[in-house]
C-alpha cells in the first residue's frame, strides 16, 4: 500500500492530484496538462484573449475565474500556474498577477478599507513602504504603523481596535531582518486581523508561511520561483475565501493579470525550483562566511551567521534547511568606495532584482526615508545587497576578493 506524502490517507501518487505528490514531483507536474487539441504533453502557451463560449452562455458568470473565459479572468496558462503555486505553498488557492507589486497591492486593496489600520515592517520592500507611507493613507484613508517586525512585542504594541492586517516579510528586504511568523500570526489573529507574509526571499521548499499561520503568502514570481531573470509575475496564495476575493476585486476589476507568456515562462522556470534552491542556499552561506572573515568588510547581515540577531529564530523557522541567499553587507570604506567595489566586479552583475540564476548586487546608498530604520553600519556606509546565484561559489569568492583588493585598503 502507498501512503500519501502528507500522511492524510492511502492514496497513490497521481500527477493529476498534486496533493498526493512530493515536492520534486509537484514542481514537474502540478498544473500541467496534456493539451486536448494538439496532444502536446506540456501545457502550451495560449496567446488568446478570449475562449469559446458554450452554445447557451446565459448561465455563465462573466467574472468566472475558474474556467478559461477571458484572459483577464482566467486564461489557460494562468490557471496552470496558479495550480502549481497552490501545491508548492500548500495553500487552498492561488492567484497569479502581473508582478510582485501587483500581488502586494491586491492584498492591501482587497483586505483594507478606509479607516482600517495595518502594521507593516519599518524596513521593507520599497513599494510596500511607499504604499503604506503615502498612497494608501493619502488616497484611501488607510492608516499604517511601521514597526520592527523582528520584535513580536513591537507588533503586539502597535495593535489597535481598527487593525485589520499585519503584513511582514520573512526575511526583510534589504536588511535581512527575520520575522518570527508563528509569533506574529498569533498576535494578528488574537486581534482579529489577517496576516499576510511576503515570502519572496524564502520560497518552498525553504519555508511555507501558511504552516506557521499566515492567511496569505505573497511572492514576486520574478525572483526565485521563475529563477531565470526573464519574466515578471506575482502571486498570492492562501485561504480560498480570501484568494477568491482577490481574484474578483484586484484581478477581474482592477486588471493586474499576468500575461500568458509570463505565466508559461514562470511555470517552466519553477520546475527546477527545488533543485536550484539548495545551490543558492549553500553558496550564500559560503559567501557570507567569506565576507564576515574579511577585515575589509565592516558588517555582514545574513541570517545564517551566528552574529545575525535573528539567527536562532531563522534556523528554527526555516527548519535547518538554510537561511536564504540574500546577503546585506557594508565595506570598511566610504560610500564612494562601495560604488567602485561594485564597478570592479567581473562575475557578479550590478543590477536590481534577485533570485536569478546569475548573482546580482546593488548598492543601496544612504539617502531616502527608509534608511533611518537600517542598523547603524548600513545607515552610515550604505548597503550592498547581494543575491547569490547559481555560479560556482569559488568564482564568486574570487570575484569579491579581487574587488576588495582593488578598492579597499
Ligand atoms: C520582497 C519583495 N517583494 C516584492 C517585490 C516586487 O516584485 P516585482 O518586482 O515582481 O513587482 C520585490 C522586488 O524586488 C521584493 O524584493
Amino acid at each position: 500500500m502507498t501512503t500519501s506524502p502528507h500522511g492524510t490517507n492511502d492514496r497513490r501518487p497521481d500527477k493529476r492530484d498534486p496533493s498526493t505528490l512530493e515536492l520534486l514531483t509537484q514542481a514537474v507536474h502540478a498544473g500541467n496538462e496534456t493539451d486536448r487539441g494538439s496532444g502536446a504533453i506540456r501545457t502550451p502557451i495560449v496567446m488568446a484573449n478570449s475562449y469559446a463560449l458554450p452554445e447557451d452562455p446565459s448561465d455563465i458568470s462573466w467574472s468566472d475565474t475558474t474556467i478559461p473565459l477571458y484572459t483577464r479572468n482566467s486564461g489557460t496558462n494562468q490557471i496552470a500556474l496558479q495550480r502549481k503555486l497552490a501545491a508548492l505553498e500548500r495553500g487552498e488557492d492561488a492567484v497569479a498577477l502581473a508582478s510582485g507589486v501587483a500581488a502586494l497591492h491586491a492584498v492591501f486593496f482587497t483586505t483594507l478599507r478606509t479607516g482600517d489600520h495595518a502594521i507593516v515592517p519599518d524596513v521593507t520592500y520599497e513599494a510596500t513602504w511607499r504604499l503604506f507611507a503615502e498612497l494608501l493613507p493619502e488616497r484611501y484613508g488607510i492608516e499604517a504603523t511601521f514597526v520592527d517586525a523582528s520584535d513580536p512585542a513591537a507588533v503586539a504594541a502597535a495593535i489597535r481596535p481598527t487593525t485589520r492586517l499585519v503584513h511582514v516579510e520573512t526575511i526583510g528586504n534589504p536588511t535581512t531582518k527575520v520575522t518570527d511568523v508563528a509569533a506574529v500570526a498569533r498576535i494578528a489573529h488574537d486581534a482579529g486581523a489577517l496576516l499576510s507574509v511576503d515570502s519572496t526571499f524564502t520560497p518552498p521548499p525553504l519555508y511555507r508561511p501558511i504552516e506557521d499561520g499566515a492567511d496569505l503568502v505573497v511572492h514576486s514570481l520574478t525572483k526565485y520561483i521563475n529563477g531565470h531573470g526573464d519574466a515578471m509575475g506575482g502571486a498570492v496564495i492562501g485561504r480560498r475565501d480570501l484568494v477568491e476575493r482577490i481574484k474578483a476585486d484586484a484581478m477581474v476589476d482592477v486588471g493586474g493579470v499576468i500575461s500568458p507568456f509570463n505565466a508559461w515562462l514562470i511555470q517552466r522556470g519553477s520546475i527546477t525550483l527545488p533543485l536550484r534552491l539548495p545551490r543558492h542556499l549553500e553558496s550564500a552561506a559560503r559567501v557570507a562566511a567569506f565576507l564576515e572573515d574579511d577585515p575589509r568588510v565592516r558588517h555582514v547581515a545574513y541570517p545564517g551567521l551566528a552574529s545575525h540577531p535573528q539567527h536562532v529564530v531563522a534556523t528554527r523557522q526555516f527548519g535547518g534547511r538554510g537561511h536564504g541567499a540574500m546577503i546585506a553587507f557594508a565595506l570598511a570604506a566610504d560610500p564612494d568606495a562601495h560604488n567602485r567595489f561594485v564597478a570592479s566586479l567581473r562575475v557578479i552583475t550590478s543590477a536590481v532584482s534577485l533570485g536569478h540564476d546569475e548573482s546580482l548586487i546593488v548598492h543601496i546608498g544612504t539617502g531616502g526615508p527608509r534608511v533611518a530604520a537600517y542598523p547603524e553600519p548600513f545607515r552610515r556606509h550604505g548597503l550592498l545587497r547581494l543575491s547569490v546565484g547559481l555560479e560556482d561559489p569559488r568564482d564568486l569568492v574570487a570575484d569579491l576578493t579581487a574587488a576588495l583588493d582593488a578598492t579597499v585598503d
